[in-house]
């Protein structure tokens, strides 16, 4: 077997709505749906979640905002990352060079067959002053996902040890990254002495700390540690989203053990792994035996087929739970309702409503962990149609896109969307809508 890179675990693949159905899932586990049930919820009112390995900014403001904003759930929002994998700066490239690259981009992929178009990219400077990869964006059912190119040296991706390179891009990287590590060295030398010139960033930005800064932003704090340390007095919620899978099979045990090792008896440990075969959600609980901690398993989700496995009273006994035939029904619910309000040019409504129904589903598939409940779906609506395509030749949504004009919200706005989410769950809308 190959020796170990120091550092193997980077930001392969990060879709901010990835794990958005852990709204549902601790929705869930904080109020039971199972008449059967008479223990108390697994989860507290209040807890603290500790998002481990959020890579990326975006994927953790993502989801707090659901938990706290949108779900009012009572959250102390952490989030870590390796100290090695936390970025000095990101760096962009301005000008026609920029474009050139992420035209190359758009035509190479490391974990796809297909190809698409390059949104954005930038440079990422590791904490050592090195440009260590190049991080890009493309679209995704309304997503923003990020990939990295790493400069170089393998990786990990899905545990699988991936060695990709494109001698052409690496040609083109070149000449800029000598450039952007000099001046980040000036950067840096001004950082411990801050009355040494600074370099110039002219046909360049340069977010200095962006992962720090854009997780303060939105009230998050980061430790950067490799074993992410207990918040007190609350119930720890510890969630490794795409973690374990950045290991190799043999070492997941282990590295489960470690990160976990300051969770307490009670806390709850939440792993998910996407991008492998049998992707799925497995939810633990810490109890304790004698002087030895364990994680007793309370839940098992495949998030492809949507089974939920749940423990029934009696020891060893699971039952399951299919989920799939209830979110199939709302979406086809949302679609029906969307099609008796929106009225497109002859010709075109079929390919429409296809498309739309691809969107919803790929929508309500991510959001839904536990079966639909009503502040949950409320959620996943608006969502969808905030996904929906707006532009190009199924930029329909004139009719209802100013719906997604939510920020502020106007009143009028609000009202429609509620009549649509009203008759999704099969109320009369009100007159007039
Ligand atoms: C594929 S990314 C997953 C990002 C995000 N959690 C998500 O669900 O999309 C995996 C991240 O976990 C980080 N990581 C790996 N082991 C870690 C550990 N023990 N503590 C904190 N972060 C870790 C890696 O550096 C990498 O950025």
């Amino acid at each position: 077997m190959e020796a170990q890179t120091t550092i193997p675990l980077v930001d392969t693949n990060i879709i901010p709505d990835r794990n958005a159905g852990l709204g549902s899932l601790l929705w869930d586990l904080q109020n039971p749906q199972d008449p059967d049930r008479d223990e108390p919820p697994l989860l507290d009112s209040a807890f603290a979640f500790i998002d481990v390995g959020v890579s990326r900014a975006k994927a953790a403001i993502a989801l707090k905002t659901l938990l706290a904003r949108d779900l009012k759930i009572d959250v102390d929002y952490v989030a870590t990352e390796l100290p090695d994998a936390v970025p000095y700066a990101n760096v962009t490239l301005l000008g026609v060079g920029a474009e050139k690259i992420r035209g190359h981009l758009s035509r190479m992929s490391p974990s796809k067959k297909t190809t698409y178009a390059v949104t954005d990219w930038h440079y990422v400077v590791d904490r050592t002053g090195k440009v260590a990869s190049v991080a890009y964006s493309y679209n995704h059912y309304g997503n923003e996902v990020w990939e990295a190119y790493f400069m170089g040296r393998r990786f990990l991706y899905a545990g699988e040890r991936v060695a990709f390179s494109d001698p052409e891009l690496d040609e083109m990287l070149a000449p800029t990254v000598v450039k952007i590590e000099a001046m980040i060295d000036l950067e840096r030398k001004r950082d411990s002495d801050p009355s040494r010139p600074g370099p110039s960033w002219d046909g360049y930005g340069m977010e200095k700390n962006p992962l720090e800064a854009g997780l303060a932003e939105f009230g998050i704090t980061l430790q950067k540690t490799g074993v992410p340390q207990r918040i007190k007095n609350r119930q720890n919620v510890l969630f490794l989203g795409n973690v374990l899978n950045q290991y190799p099979q043999d070492e997941q045990a282990r590295e489960l053990d470690r990160i976990a090792a300051n969770m307490q008896e009670g806390d709850i440990v939440i792993v998910q792994v996407d991008e492998v075969e049998t992707a799925f959600i497995e939810v633990l609980h810490v109890k304790k035996q004698g002087s030895r901690k364990t994680r007793a398993r309370v839940r098992w989700i495949n998030t492809k087929t949507l089974e939920v496995q749940m423990p029934v009273r009696g020891p060893g006994s699971w039952r399951p739970i299919r989920m799939k035939p209830e979110v199939e029904r709302m979406v086809s619910r949302l679609v029906e309702c969307l099609v008796r309000k929106v009225s497109f040019p002859e010709g075109h409504q079929k390919d429409y409503w296809v498309l739309a129904h691809q969107y919803i589903s790929h929508v309500f598939a991510t959001y839904f962990r536990a079966l639909p409940v009503e502040a949950i779906l409320r959620i996943a609506v608006r969502e969808a149609l905030w996904r929906l395509p707006s532009q190009g030749k199924y930029g329909f949504l004139g009719r209802i896109y100013e719906m997604r004009d939510f920020n502020p919200p106007t009143s009028e706005t609000m009202s429609r969307l509620q009549a649509i989410i009203d008759e999704a769950f099969g109320r009369p809308a009100p007159e007039g809508n």
